[in-house]
Formats: structure tokens, C-alpha cells, sequence
């Protein structure tokens, strides 16, 4: 019995699901709650990630957790409150992104570029562009890839720390093995069509829920 419902949720975890319209809920600040995004990519010199969020946390929380077995902090998103910034780290390394205005209690579209071969790193929010940012020129990340939500990783899919969870909804999480163009990024920010994410796809997004984390319809603004 045991072993058929492992066997179920198996299955269902390898199921793509389309989840347009939707959002993860972290509705608690915990050790444990997250959302796992699986990909069987193991190599990537250019990403781009996009997502959108919504929080009222006060303090530093990951936004999206990259890991390998040798670098905890691959490809991270991180909010330092502290600093009223957005640090991006790839391959342990991070620069940081000032004066980006990050309301509380907001729905904020973010999308994050590098490219391994020039180094450089740029990161939107609502639309507007930051300076670009020199962070590991010329290296690669290289699998196996483990991506989180909710927490962040401080060993290769563990090492969860409560007082760098994540609190609050994530929703249309995108990533690509290319950089995207400023024209693309911007479609995506204005919720238009664009083309989704060839190694993480929300519309069609392989993923566990792991502890008190869920699945809810996006509100929609009524007229
Ligand atoms: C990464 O992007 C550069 C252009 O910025 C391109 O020349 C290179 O082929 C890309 N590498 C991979 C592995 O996609």
C-alpha cells in the first residue's frame, strides 16, 4: 500500500503539469517548505530565469536556488533586504543589484541573464533594465542540477535554514539556456505571449511540493 502511493506520487511528480494562472503559496516561514523543479539538463553557459512574486517578508529570502553537488549557490536569486538589493550569485560568486525599489505587498515580475562566455549578468524588475555585472567569466554550471523554491540551498538539495526561507507566492517561473532578448523580456514582464522556458517551464512544469507548500488559482483583478 505504501509502496503504490510512492509509486503514485512518482508518477504524478514526472507528469508535466501546465500551471497557467496559478501560483505556489509558502504560507509559512519553515525549514523544510519547498518546491522542487526538475530538469534533466545537467550543463548550461547562458541562462535566463524569469519569474513573478509576492511577499511582505522584512528580511534577506531566495527567490530561486540553483545547486550542484559542488556549488551550493550555482545560479541564485537572492533578496538582501539589509541592503535594499538583488544579489545574483552563479558559480559562488554574486554581484548585486542596487536600488531596485522592491515594494512589499507587490506583485514584481524579475527576470535574470548571464552569459558565460562575456561574464555578464543583468537583471530586470518590473520592466526596467539594472547595469550590467561581471560574475564568473568564462565557467559553466555543470549538473546534476537540483532547483528549489521556498528555500535555499546551502548544501546540494538541503542544508535549508528557516531564516532564509521564503514566505509568499511565486508564480510563471521560466528558464531558458540562452539569454533572452530585452524585447522578449519585456513581453514576458507585460504578461504577454512569449516563448517559454526550454529547461524550466511553467506551462508545463515537472515539480514536487515538499511540506506545507500549495497550488492556488492567481486572483485575477475583477471588472
Ligand atoms: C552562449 O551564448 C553565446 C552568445 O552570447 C553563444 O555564442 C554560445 O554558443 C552560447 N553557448 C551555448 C552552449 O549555448
Amino acid at each position: 500500500m505504501v509502496l503504490l502511493l510512492l509509486a503514485m506520487l512518482t508518477v504524478c511528480a514526472a507528469i508535466p503539469q501546465d500551471l497557467y494562472g496559478k501560483m505556489f503559496i509558502f504560507p509559512q516561514e519553515t525549514n523544510t517548505a519547498h518546491v522542487r523543479l526538475t530538469t534533466s539538463r545537467q550543463e548550461l553557459r547562458n541562462v535566463t530565469v524569469c519569474l513573478r512574486s509576492f511577499t511582505d517578508l522584512h528580511r534577506g529570502y531566495p527567490l530561486f536556488s540553483l545547486a550542484t553537488p559542488s556549488l551550493d549557490n550555482d545560479f541564485l536569486i537572492y533578496k538582501d533586504d539589509a541592503h535594499d538589493q538583488m544579489n545574483l550569485h552563479v558559480r559562488n560568486q554574486y554581484v548585486y543589484f542596487a536600488g531596485q525599489n522592491y515594494k512589499l505587498n507587490t506583485w514584481h515580475s524579475l527576470c535574470s541573464t548571464w552569459a558565460s562566455a562575456s561574464g555578464l549578468a543583468q537583471l530586470w524588475l518590473d520592466g526596467k533594465p539594472s547595469s550590467w555585472k561581471l560574475v564568473s567569466r568564462g565557467s559553466s554550471i555543470n549538473g546534476p542540477i537540483i532547483i528549489v523554491l521556498g528555500q535555499e540551498q546551502d548544501s546540494h538539495g538541503g542544508g535549508f535554514v528557516i531564516t532564509e526561507s521564503f514566505a509568499g507566492m511565486l508564480s510563471d517561473v521560466h528558464m531558458w539556456d540562452y539569454t533572452i532578448s530585452p524585447c522578449e523580456i519585456q513581453t514576458y514582464m507585460e504578461d504577454l505571449s512569449f516563448t517559454p522556458g526550454n529547461v524550466i517551464n511553467w506551462r508545463a512544469l515537472e515539480f514536487q511540493i515538499i511540506g506545507p507548500a500549495l497550488i492556488e488559482d492567481k486572483q485575477k483583478s475583477c471588472y
